[in-house]
């Protein structure tokens, strides 16, 4: 009874359709994807969209591009390129990456396009117009040498709250404090490591003090209506109560979008990305609903989940960002949380036009192998790589990133807990009780069990019906609390109950005394292999759509509770997941060792990055490092490791072990006699089970090429 069951209740979901817009932060078009991102914010959104479309609901899952700002300038110049080409060369690789990872957005928009400017500068004459600005003409770091106003990322000073030598002007990483340039000590130009000097500027500030009040009634009233998370309302509370200042929405830079011309004294200015990238996602949506409406939107195309935009105008994208029914829902990562629930919420409400969001459930951090992502270490898991290196495999990272998401605090992604939950939980749980039930029925029916047979036990059965229900009630209530971590686990329980069921009837030994009841525990197991890929639809979409294949249902089909077999035979079985030996994951432990060179592949441009000078030290920092001349006496391969030579190294008092990343750069042969730096008291490190004590200095030029540091004298002299 239970699908009939099902059934009406789906077309009661129908009927109370609900009005979603759901967005996620819109990534910098500076550099690609890594894990990080797609932990902080991307699946969590793509499978809370999926989720409601899957229940019937009439939802738009928006992104794009932030194409304006400081980052991007700031990568322009350190590739020695165009800001524009930065863009466009990025837009590419996380827009590719994106779709490769089955990431389902309605549309991924640009900030670059001609619609955002102009929808960014009507929200600007708006606030102009209800008086939501002051001018205030006041002094801004400017640099004498580079000649320009300097945007607070171009400025590095010491944090006062916490002591971080390495804070932006606008934010210190370290403490999490949002910052002005001039409370920086000590502050520095990134662009000449000059100190700035002060010179005096005119900007458009938005009146958030004046808001202070109607920001605070309305966060406290949503967010206890809607249950946001504790730390997303803890830190704006820590903002509200800190009170709210003016913030500068304009910038003197000459990337970006211009102020209004019609506004008075905007030359040479543009707006602050800050206000324009939040923007970005109502320009994305007048996009959207422009090309349905001009039948240019490709409603064929598998990302595009369009059931529900079917018939649409370009007008209605009102209906998603005017319409006091719409439940507005914006996915983001920490760093994120004050822009989307104080700042643009402010302005929307001066517009009077707009609605509010009703949650902002942003996530933490996700660290790897023990240490922060870092772009600039190369500390990453690059999307683009993990794509081409473990083709096929997106469900494989995605379970892990959902496993171990970063809901209320910090997690960490390692190589080996990967392995471990591919090996042991997709392959052994998921992987097998799909691979048991598809192969059973071909072996002893020739993959055909005939539907109306199979009617009939459904009609009769209890035991699946049940578990079914209770599932999916579960996986629904998690999804919809933004706890994706219990929905995987709700999932995975339900995988593990098939394999328990199977355990206990036993259908291989009974097939010899009782083919009847065999042919019935088996069809039971056939739908709840089926009810496994619907469950698995938002979780783990491209496995869903595998065992959709398989048991030859349809897979564009987002009715959960009709399995409709195309054909009466299911077809061979394939391979949901293969286990992951310990050489893959050698191979990716070797890599995150190795030099960066990430910022400088696919740029196309071979001239020396200008890398921003690192923050000052004192003598005694340098003076605990123990550098010391020396001489390679042997380099050899280090087996199964692409990039790693294992060298006897004389220092003069002593040979060493050290295992160094160069082998890509040199032949073993080719560096006995080397003469070389080493750094001797560095702290033994165990690479592919060969201890290294020390590490030879390299230095690395603009293609990526490493040079042995050296210094042409005898080994074993201290370099001081
Ligand atoms: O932190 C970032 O990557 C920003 N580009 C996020 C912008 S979110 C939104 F406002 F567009
Ligand atoms: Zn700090």
């Amino acid at each position: 009874m239970f699908f009939s069951e099902f059934f009406s209740k789906y077309l009661c979901f129908l009927m109370s359709k609900k009005r979603y817009t759901i967005t996620a932060a819109l990534p910098y078009a500076n550099g690609p994807l890594h894990i990080g991102h797609l932990a902080g914010a991307y699946i969590a959104a793509d499978i809370y969209a999926r989720h409601l479309r899957l229940k019937g609901e009439d939802v738009i899952f928006v992104c794009g591009s932030d194409e304006h700002g400081a980052a991007i300038t700031i990568k322009a110049k350190k590739e020695r390129t165009t800001p524009r080409k930065i863009v466009n060369k990025y837009n590419q690789i996380i827009r590719k990456s994106f779709e490769q990872f089955g990431i389902a957005f309605d549309i991924y928009h640009r900030t670059s396009e001609p619609i955002h400017y102009e929808t960014s500068q009507e929200i600007f004459n708006i606030l102009n117009d209800k008086n939501a600005f002051e001018i205030i003409e006041n002094e801004q770091y400017y640099d004498a040498k580079a000649n320009q106003f300097l945007a607070d990322r171009y400025i590095i000073g010491t944090c006062p709250k916490c002591a971080n030598e390495n804070a932006y002007g606008d934010q210190c990483e370290k403490c999490g404090s949002s910052l002005n340039p001039t409370d920086l000590i000590n502050p520095k130009s990134t662009l000449t490591n000059s100190t700035p000097i002060l010179k005096k500027t005119k900007h458009w500030f938005l009146k958030l003090d004046q808001q202070q009040d109607a920001i605070r009634e309305w966060l406290e009233t949503t967010a206890e209506k809607n249950n946001w998370k504790a730390h997303v309302i803890g830190q704006c509370k820590s903002w509200l109560n800190d009170g709210l200042r003016p913030r500068a929405m304009t910038r003197d830079l000459d990337w970006g979008i211009p102020v209004p011309a019609n506004i008075e004294g905007s030359e040479g200015k543009v707006l602050y990305v800050w206000l324009d990238a939040p923007i970005g996602y109502i320009s994305a949506t007048k996009q959207l609903f422009k090309e349905i409406g001009e039948e240019k939107f490709d409603f064929a195309y598998p990302q595009n989940f369009s059931k529900y935009l079917q018939n649409k105008k370009a007008e209605d994208w009102r209906k998603y960002w005017q319409d006091e029914d719409t439940t507005l829902i914006n996915f983001i990562g920490k760093d994120n949380i004050v822009f989307h629930c104080i700042t643009f919420p402010a302005i929307l409400k001066i517009t009077e036009q707009y609605i509010l969001t009703s949650n902002v459930p942003a996530n933490e951090f996700m660290n790897l192998e023990g240490d922060k992502i870092s772009t600039s270490r190369n500390w990453a898991v690059w999307l683009h790589e993990y794509l081409e290196e473990f083709p096929g495999k997106e469900d494989e990272l995605r379970y892990c990133l959902i496993a171990n998401m970063p809901e209320n605090k910090d997690s960490e992604f390692t190589w080996k807990e990967y392995q471990d939950r591919v090996n042991n939980e997709l392959v052994a749980t998921y992987g097998n009780f799909v691979n048991r039930v598809v192969t059973l029925i071909h072996k002893y029916y020739l993959g055909t069990l005939d539907n109306s047979f199979r009617q009939t036990m459904r009609d009769n059965d209890t035991v699946l019906s049940k578990i079914i229900s209770e599932t999916e009630q579960n996986i629904a209530n998690s999804i919809e609390q933004f706890k994706f971590k219990d929905a995987l686990n709700e999932l995975m329980a339900f995988a593990r109950a098939g394999n328990k069921f199977l355990a206990d009837t036993e259908p291989w030994k009974l097939v010899k005394e009782d083919p009847d009841k065999t042919r019935s525990i088996l069809s039971i197991a056939l739908d709840w292999v089926y009810a496994l890929a619907i469950f698995s639809k938002p979780l783990l979409p491209k496995s869903a759509d595998k065992i959709f294949r398989m048991l030859n249902a349809d897979v564009t089909d987002n009715d959960p509770f009709n399995y409709q077999p195309k054909k009466e035979h299911i077809n061979p079985i394939v391979l949901l997941f293969e286990k992951i030996t310990d050489e893959q994951i050698a191979v990716q432990i070797d890599k995150l060792q190795q030099p960066k060179q990430i910022q400088l592949e696919n740029s196309g441009d071979k001239s020396s990055p200008s890398l921003p000078l690192k923050s000052e030290i004192q003598y005694d920092d340098f003076a605990k490092m123990d550098i010391r001349t020396g001489k390679i006496l042997e380099a050899e391969k280090v087996p199964k490791a692409d990039k790693l030579l294992k060298l006897i190294v004389d220092i003069g008092i002593e040979q060493r072990t050290i295992v160094s990343g160069i082998a890509e750069h040199f032949k073993p042969e080719a560096i006995v006699g080397q003469q070389v730096l080493v750094l001797v008291n560095l702290a033994p490190r165990k690479l592919r089970g060969i201890e290294s004590n020390g590490m030879i200095l390299m230095a690395e030029d603009a293609d990526g090429k490493l040079h042995f540091a050296q210094a042409n004298v005898n080994a074993g002299m201290e370099v001081r």
